[in-house]
């Protein structure tokens, strides 16, 4: 018999129709009544497939009692609460590495877009401008500057090798000093003064929220930019708004946000941010290896063997 599994949220389309076909799976999203789900399918649900911000929260594991694994689509494991699962033995799985070089090439592709103004100049030329009002406003170089990576983990060193072949030099903090040969910086708010770029690459949750306060943004200073890759909820997103609407920093390129996919409207009129609607990850290869990844550590365990990327 295939293994009881709830898929959380509309995903992947071809992880989905994969985990279909594996696993004797029930799409929670599609349920008009959750906890009535919850209760028609508590006595024999062992794993769940999780996809997006839905939480997994203990409120969730305990309507599931026979619940043995979470696998998460995705490296972030923020809307999971690893604590609850750790309490109640249930294992958490998570899909790093197979990402880490997409993710690398968007926040290149921020930091160029935000400091080049490169999307800003495509839409001049389109609103037909070129013709009628001249040449496009000159934008700043990426060749020189100083990328403050804050976060330096598998996915930030895959960006700081990106930003040293474009001519960055790289500072970075991180709770422990690594073995690396980029300066150190010993608090977020001393990178953001060394920096002419922020890149936030730090995990989401708890610990990270908000850690790029206001503080940091005054320290990042006018000429400075903030890109984030990592998640909304690390960065203060009312303070963001209102230094890039006052230019109290230079710019922004975001490509995650506080609520998604609701994004505050003030940053739809801003010229100097750029952003991206979650992307990162969004590509045909990158997200079928998450998926392979997701779904190999469910077969895995249903098949009594250890499963390749355990977080908890
Ligand atoms: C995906 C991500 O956009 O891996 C992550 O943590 O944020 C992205 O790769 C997300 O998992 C899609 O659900």
């Amino acid at each position: 018999m295939k293994p009881e599994i709830i898929i959380t949220a509309k995903g992947h389309a071809g992880t989905m129709a994969t985990l279909q076909s594996e696993f004797n799976a029930h799409l929670m999203a599609d349920a008009p009544d959750r906890a009535s789900f919850l209760k028609q399918h508590s006595s024999v649900v062992r794993g769940l497939a999780t996809f997006g911000p839905m939480a997994v929260d203990a409120k969730l594991m305990d309507a599931l009692p026979k619940l043995e694994i979470i696998s998460n689509f995705g490296v972030g494991v923020d809307a999971i609460n690893l604590d609850d699962a750790k309490k109640r033995k249930i294992i958490v799985t998570n899909t790093p590495d197979v990402l880490n070089d997409c993710v690398a090439d968007t926040a290149l592709a921020l930091v160029l877009n935000t400091l080049r103004k490169l999307p800003q100049s495509e839409q001049y030329l389109r609103g037909g401008n070129w013709a009628s009002r001249g040449p496009y406003p000159l934008a700043t170089s990426v060749g020189g500057k100083i990328l403050g990576i804050l976060g330096l983990g598998r996915i930030g060193e895959a960006v700081a090798k990106r930003a040293v072949a474009f001519g960055m030099k790289i500072r970075y903090h991180n709770r422990n000093k690594k073995d690396v040969p980029y300066p150190y910086d010993p608090d977020p708010v001393t990178l953001a003064k060394n920096s002419d770029v922020l890149m936030v690459v730090t995990p989401g949750g708890p610990e990270t929220s908000k850690i790029v306060n206001e503080k940091v943004l005054q320290a990042l200073g006018a000429d400075g930019y903030l890109v984030n890759i990592a998640r909304g909820s690390v960065v203060d997103e009312p303070v963001l708004l209102r230094y890039l609407q006052e230019k109290k920093i230079a710019g922004a390129g975001l490509d995650v946000y506080a609520d998604e996919p609701r994004v505050p409207p003030g940053f739809f009129t801003l010229d100097n941010a750029v952003l991206f609607p979650h992307v990162a990850s969004a590509t045909v290869e990158t997200r079928k290896a998450m998926g392979d990844l997701q779904t190999e550590n469910l077969r895995r365990h249903f098949a009594g063997k250890p499963v390749l990327t355990r977080i908890v």
